[in-house]
């Protein structure tokens, strides 16, 4: 703890030359543990730094604070999704962000569109086996924003894709996949945003393409 603080033989003669013998290893005791508790609190600082950076993605990403039909940056639900997912998606996964700077507000249920970026991107990821490259791109079209999540993964032969939609149709696993992902955000981009979802793919690029009217959202 001394010689990490900087401490060097020279200060420690100096100190043995001021304190007392009986005093000189109570007091170089002290001193580690002042300095070490000193430590201890630069390391708190920083992790409390990092939770309330997380604290902060978690409540724009889950909407606590904001339940209703709200005015919302698309992009800006992108990004905070990627915070929250950014712990399995790894190093391994390489994002490219293609972002209309002109994108405008859409009126949206917030917290469900991220579960939606949750869904795609996390069968995204799947899909890549954890390696790849995942484009995010946004764009206006005529009304309406599209929002278009590319990977380079395996692809969907054409029965998958014939049954992606369904409830429970998974590929996956049991205990890897649900099989409700896509059921989920379908209702949540058709039913509760009257937008579309689409899937194409081949092998080595699937483009899911979601899109929302600008205006006129909400529950039917
Ligand atoms: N980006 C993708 N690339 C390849 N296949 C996909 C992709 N997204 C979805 N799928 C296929 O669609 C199926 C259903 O997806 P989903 O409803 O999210 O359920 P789950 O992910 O739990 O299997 C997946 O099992 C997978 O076969
Ligand atoms: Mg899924």
């Amino acid at each position: 703890v001394l010689a990490e603080a900087g401490v060097d033989v020279a200060w420690c003669e100096e100190v043995g030359n001021v304190l007392p013998r009986s005093a000189l290893s109570p007091g170089l005791a002290w001193l580690a543990s002042t300095l070490s508790a000193a430590s201890i609190l630069d390391e708190m600082q920083e992790a409390t730094g990092r939770v309330s950076a997380l604290v902060g993605a978690v409540k724009t990403y889950s909407q606590l604070d904001r339940a209703s039909l709200q005015l919302v940056d698309p992009t800006e639900g992108l990004e905070t999704t990627l915070v929250m997912l950014r712990h399995k998606m790894g190093d391994e996964v390489s994002v490219v962000r293609q972002y209309d700077p002109d994108l405008p507000r859409i009126e949206a249920y917030p917290a469900r569109l991220n579960q939606v970026w949750t869904n795609l991107i996390d069968n995204a990821v799947d899909a890549m086996s954890g390696a790849g490259t995942l484009c995010l791109r946004t764009l206006r079209e005529d009304d309406a924003v599209v929002v278009e999540l590319i990977d380079d993964g395996v692809g969907m032969a054409a029965d998958t894709q014939a049954h992606a939609f369904e409830p429970f149709f998974t590929t996956k696993d049991v205990g890897k996949g649900t099989g409700l992902g896509l059921d989920i955000s379908r209702r949540i981009v058709e039913e509760q945003h009257h937008g579309q979802i689409t899937i194409s793919s081949r092998p080595g690029e699937t483009v899911v393409r979601v899109r929302i009217p600008i205006e006129g959202n909400g529950d039917r």
